[in-house]
């Protein structure tokens, strides 16, 4: 068995603000049927030391930033777990990320640094006897282990960084340096420093034996000034270390004839129960038109504000929108504003896991207009449930929908519709489109029907990423 180490800020389903937590918690089961031990390390937030059993100390460390720590070792929810005890640097309730007042924890660079530092001290000396030959870090918060282990002898540990989303580059300011116990000589623009500032995010891109990104048209973005958020120039140098994987999504918990969460069903005219529960839940009227579904965080990235310039159009083929989401403030303002004005519309701020269920399996099509989108769940989420996935032709997104053009409608190979320019119009234009398919229930079936089949599991990534640590074995 190859032995890895995944290093993350986030885990489903002890912690999870996006699809970060799934693909981290997913990752262990889908490849320990590859032949890889992989472990996750995770940082000590109440909700993962309180779901961690069967815990046992396995190293100490006097000065974690501040205070001392323990780590421990343990089993939850099936993973194999070791997890940064520090309550000077997590003991800390709700999001791992925002405070109370819903901005950034003021010590983020060191409680995360903190994460790396960990890393690099298993990669050095082992727990309980177990070495990881290769340190998996995923985004900015896993973004120091390289320049960690710089410092350690960790033999021949090979390192990989998975970026999720370049846009969060782990900042921090440079009178930091000495706290985040960086070499002050690696300050400069082929090193760590970025804009003037220290990224974490950075750190890891430069320093790492491979880079991956989650989907294929993610990577070929990420070397592009206008997705590259500025580390376009180092993606492109490091062009051929860079590989897309595309995320899987849980089968087993995302499986409409066995999902507790729904009336199970196994094709598309199956979903009628949860259309009309959806409905009654959100207070929606009987309508002619598709019942159209949202589950995402509201933010920028995500297009929602083109979403609600498009309603128009939705509104002109006869649709609803239900909305389950929570972000941007004046976006949540903005969506519960037209939900008032207009008894098609329902909205539901919050977060809520069993109603992101019952929303896909209620809806006819699934909105993701996204302006970038590394992978991407929600949408493969819909294909698995015959909920039409309409999203932009972005990241992901890109991947794994296949755009009801003419010609793939002529050899029934679509899955869904795609959009481009990610513009407001486009979206418009989309929905047009949408109607018009929901005109033809026949063509409209046969879709939900390739929908359901395509595979989204795991399966075939699992194995690339393997293939991936075995090559990097081999070179070591
Ligand atoms: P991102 O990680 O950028 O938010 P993804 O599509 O990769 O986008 O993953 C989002 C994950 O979070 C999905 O599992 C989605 O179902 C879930 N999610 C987002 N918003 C909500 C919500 N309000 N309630 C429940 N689940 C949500
Ligand atoms: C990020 C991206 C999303 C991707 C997820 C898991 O949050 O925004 O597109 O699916 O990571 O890789």
């Amino acid at each position: 068995m190859r032995r890895v180490l995944s290093v993350a800020s986030e885990c489903a389903p002890l912690v999870k603000t996006g699809g970060l937590a799934d693909v981290v918690g997913a990752l262990p089961t889908a490849l320990a049927a590859e032949g890889v031990q992989m472990r996750v390390l995770l940082p000590g937030y109440p909700a993962v030391t309180a779901g961690l059993g069967d815990a046992r100390a396995v190293m100490a460390i006097d000065d974690l930033f501040g205070g001392p720590a323990q780590i421990l070792s343990g089993q939850a929810a099936g993973l194999d777990l070791l997890v940064i005890e520090a309550p000077h640097l997590y003991a800390r309730p709700g999001n791992p990320y925002l405070g109370p007042d819903g901005r950034d924890w003021a010590d983020n660079p060191e409680r995360f640094a903190a994460l790396s530092w960990v890393a690099a001290r298993i990669a050095a000396d082992g727990v309980e006897g177990w070495r990881p030959q290769v340190l998996h870090g995923h985004d900015w918060q896993a973004g120091f282990m390289t320049e960690y282990l710089r410092r350690v002898n960790a033999g021949d540990v090979r390192t990989v960084m998975t970026i999720h989303n370049i846009a969060f580059t782990g900042p921090a300011d440079p009178w930091r340096l000495n706290a985040l116990r960086l070499d002050p000589a690696r300050f400069h623009s082929e090193g760590y420093e970025y804009w003037g500032a220290i990224s974490a995010l950075k750190a890891g891109l430069i320093g790492a034996d491979i880079l991956t990104t989650v989907s294929p048209t993610y990577a070929e973005e990420l070397t592009t000034p206008e997705f590259g958020m500025g580390m376009d120039g180092l993606i492109r140098h490091r062009r051929t270390d860079l590989r897309g994987i595309l995320n899987g999504i849980d089968t087993d918990a995302w499986d409409p004839t066995a999902d507790p969460a729904i009336t199970p069903f196994k094709t598309g005219a199956g979903k009628r129960a949860n259309k009309a529960a959806l409905r009654a839940e959100m207070g929606l009227p009987e309508a002619e038109g598709p019942l159209c579904v949202i589950v995402s965080r509201m933010t920028h990235q995500k297009g929602l504000d083109l979403m609600l310039e498009a309603l128009p159009a939705l509104r002109a083929i006869g649709g609803q929108l239900a909305l389950l989401g929570s972000g941007d403030p004046a976006l949540e303002a903005a969506f519960r504003d037209a939900a008032a004005h207009d008894p098609d519309i329902a909205v539901r701020i919050g977060y809520d896991e069993a109603m992101s269920h019952r929303m896909i399996a209620g809806g006819d099509a699934i909105l993701v207009p996204s302006r970038f989108e590394p992978c991407g769940l929600t949408q493969m989420y819909g294909l698995r449930y015959g909920t039409i996935p309409v999203v932009a032709l972005t990241g992901g997104l890109a991947d794994t929908v296949i755009n009801a053009s003419p010609a793939a409608l002529a050899v029934r190979a679509a899955t869904g519709i795609q959009f481009a320019p990610v513009t407001t119009d486009a979206l418009s234009g989309a929905l047009i489109r949408l109607g018009q398919l929901w005109q033809q229930p026949k063509v409209w079936a046969r879709m939900q029907r390739n929908a359901m089949m395509q595979p989204v599991g795991w399966g075939e990534s699992a194995r690339a990423y393997a293939a991936l640590y075995a090559e990097l074995g081999a070179k070591a």
